[in-house]
């Protein structure tokens, strides 16, 4: 990347460097990425085993507390999360008033920063308590408000939780249940979730998660910073990749399914057409989580009998890619986003949904992040420098000699 350093009289030597391609802004210990090796790790445990064996709520403690839980801290931590999903009346009344074409990221990230005055006494930085309070409040209403943000796109109430079900398996009945029937989703639909959740949970210091460093490095509140983590997630270069890939694959489709005549345009460099879903700033190598939702993709697919057309000329175009010099030298994988469109799709919900439901899953990773930035003695007001290109000092003009 470009660095270019420039003198600044007040402080010496500074650097530019568009896009922070250079700079890390911090020191962690939550998550590890070798992008050469196609290596992904939570608090040092590889991306692969967590997904196979873990659960959302269990990488949501680890990635927050440092450590996985014992059973019984695990329970006692679900529990708490689910005894608070329930909103406030008033916050429900609130949430039906934004129209029902509003744009989903907006509807979510005024959720969690309005929800900051429902709960005062959760706002403290440096209180332990209220921080866990925070904590527990902001996973479990965002499950209910991440529900909620499809039904109201269909006109359609918020269901309240139910205690009894687990945290995907209850999101899911809040979002696809019919009120007053009983709604019992797929279990394999559920697991799935829970791994793409999983997968979604941290990334160290992307767009969204140096955003919530940021906001929060004033000593803004929890969920100040997270709404703005939302909101970074919301541009279509961070967040919205999933759903473009999902158009690229229907555009194929609709052209009688060519993908090697596809691959040619994208080849050719045809303005505006790239290979959505391939490559990525850090990953030169398979993005590790793409391969477990390539897996993923296959069962819950097969298992719903959904879009094996689009899968297959997903498929098409990965093997096209594997194989082909344009994409190998220039080491161009298929990440996170290529496989995972297609999987929510299948679960049936809107390619509206797919950033919101992003959201959901990475909320543990802001909030972990958040936290160990509050606690480290290095932190300080995030306030990078500039180096000054505009007009030297000149003399103010009144308006009758302009
Ligand atoms: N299809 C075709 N060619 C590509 C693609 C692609 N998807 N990605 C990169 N290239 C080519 C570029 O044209 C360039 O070729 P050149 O050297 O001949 O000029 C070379 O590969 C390097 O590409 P850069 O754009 O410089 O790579 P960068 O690291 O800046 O970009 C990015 C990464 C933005 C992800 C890019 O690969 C891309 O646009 N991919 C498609 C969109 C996408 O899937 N985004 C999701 C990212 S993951 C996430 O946000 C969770």
């Amino acid at each position: 990347g470009l660095v270019v350093a420039s003198l600044l009289k007040d402080t010496g030597m500074v650097t530019v460097d568009p896009g922070f391609m250079n700079t890390a802004s911090c020191e962690s210990q939550i998550t590890y990425i070798d992008g050469e090796a196609g290596v992904l790790r939570y608090r040092g445990y590889p991306i692969e085993q967590l997904a196979e064996q873990s659960s959302f709520l269990e990488v949501a403690y680890l990635l927050i507390h440092g450590e996985l839980p014992s059973p019984a801290d695990l329970t006692a931590f679900e529990d708490r999360v689910n005894r608070h999903t329930l909103v406030h009346e008033d916050f429900r009344t609130f949430m039906g008033t934004f129209p029902r074409n509003a744009h989903p990221m907006a509807v979510m990230a005024s959720a969690i920063n309005a929800l900051a005055t429902f709960y005062p006494e959760s706002l403290s930085f440096d209180d332990p308590e209220a921080v866990e309070l925070a904590t527990v409040l902001i996973l479990a209403k965002t499950r209910t408000i991440t529900s909620y943000v499809h039904r109201s796109s269909k006109g359609e109430p918020l269901l309240y939780p139910d205690y009894s079900r687990g945290y995907v398996e209850d999101f899911l009945r809040m979002t696809f249940a019919a009120p007053y029937q009983q709604y019992d989703p797929d279990p394999r639909v559920v697991a799935a979730l829970d791994k793409l959740l999983i997968l979604h949970a941290d990334h160290e210091q992307n767009c969204s998660t140096s955003t919530v460093r940021i906001v929060g490095s004033s000593h803004a509140n929890l969920y100040a910073s997270v709404a703005a983590g939302i909101n970074a997630l919301s541009g279509p270069l961070h967040g919205g990749a999933n759903e473009a890939v999902l158009k690229m694959l229907a555009e194929i489709q609709a052209n009688g399914g060519d993908a090697t005549a596809f691959m040619t345009r994208v080849k050719n460099k045809e303005p505006g057409v790239r290979l959505m879903g391939f490559g990525h700033r850090v990953y030169k190598n398979y993005d590790p989580r793409a391969a477990i939702v390539k897996q993923s993709a296959d069962d819950v697919l097969s298992a719903l009998g959904a879009g094996n057309e689009l899968l297959d000329i997903a498929r098409g175009l990965e093997e096209i890619a594997l194989h082909d010099e344009y994409f190998v030298s220039r080491k161009l994988y298929p990440n996170v986003d290529f496989y995972t469109g297609l999987i929510y799709k299948a679960m049936g919900f809107d390619e509206s949904m797919f950033t919101p439901l992003f959201a959901l899953g990475r909320m543990p990773g802001w909030i972990a992040q958040w936290r160990e930035m509050m606690t480290d003695p290095q932190t300080k007001i995030g306030r990078p420098r500039q180096v000054y290109t505009g007009a030297t000092e000149r003399d103010y003009v009144p308006g009758d000699r302009r």
